[in-house]
């Protein structure tokens, strides 16, 4: 019988190494598989190279969502908002956790390792796991994003 496949796609950069492992341990706890695509320490590492991998999972469906860590969350959230079908949301509090999934469907969770604490980042992975797609008009208006030309 073949490995049930992981929802979850996780990566950092060095400045977002210790939550991303605290953040793995939370997923461990409530029971929730996780591939975890580095780094492995906290020596400095180029962000885009992590929040390309992950992104590139999802854009490809491949995964079902991901979540990137770095110092703030602004550059992760810049690279993965470049590939097609990733709605990643920066959340480092709760409401726009809630938000980026009833209104946006956020399918990549980026949080700010050097801004927000591991109590709240559990919680913010809480809400943003649990917190279902309100559809509807939202829905209308994720597909306007298609029309975007450049
Ligand atoms: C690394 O020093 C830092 O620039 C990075 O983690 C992130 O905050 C970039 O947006």
């Amino acid at each position: 019988m073949s490995e049930e496949k992981s929802p979850i796609i996780i990566g950092s950069d060095h400045a977002g190494f210790q939550m991303k492992e605290s953040v793995k341990t939370y997923l461990k706890k409530v029971g929730i598989k996780y591939e975890d695509i580095g780094p492995d320490d906290e020596e400095s590492v180029d962000y885009p190279v992590y929040g390309i991998k992950v992104s590139r999972a999802v854009s490809k469906g491949e995964f079902e969502r991901g979540i990137l860590i770095c110092g703030t969350g602004i550059g992760m959230s810049m690279v993965a908002n470049r590939f097609p079908r990733v709605r990643a949301a920066l959340c480092n509090h709760i409401f726009s956790t809630l938000m980026s999934r009833q209104h946006n469907d956020s399918n990549l969770l980026v949080m700010g390792g050097r801004v927000i604490g591991e109590s709240l980042a559990h919680e913010i992975v809480k809400t943003w796991l649990e917190t279902p797609f309100e559809g509807g008009r939202h829905q209308n208006r994720l597909g306007l994003f298609d029309e975007v030309e450049v």
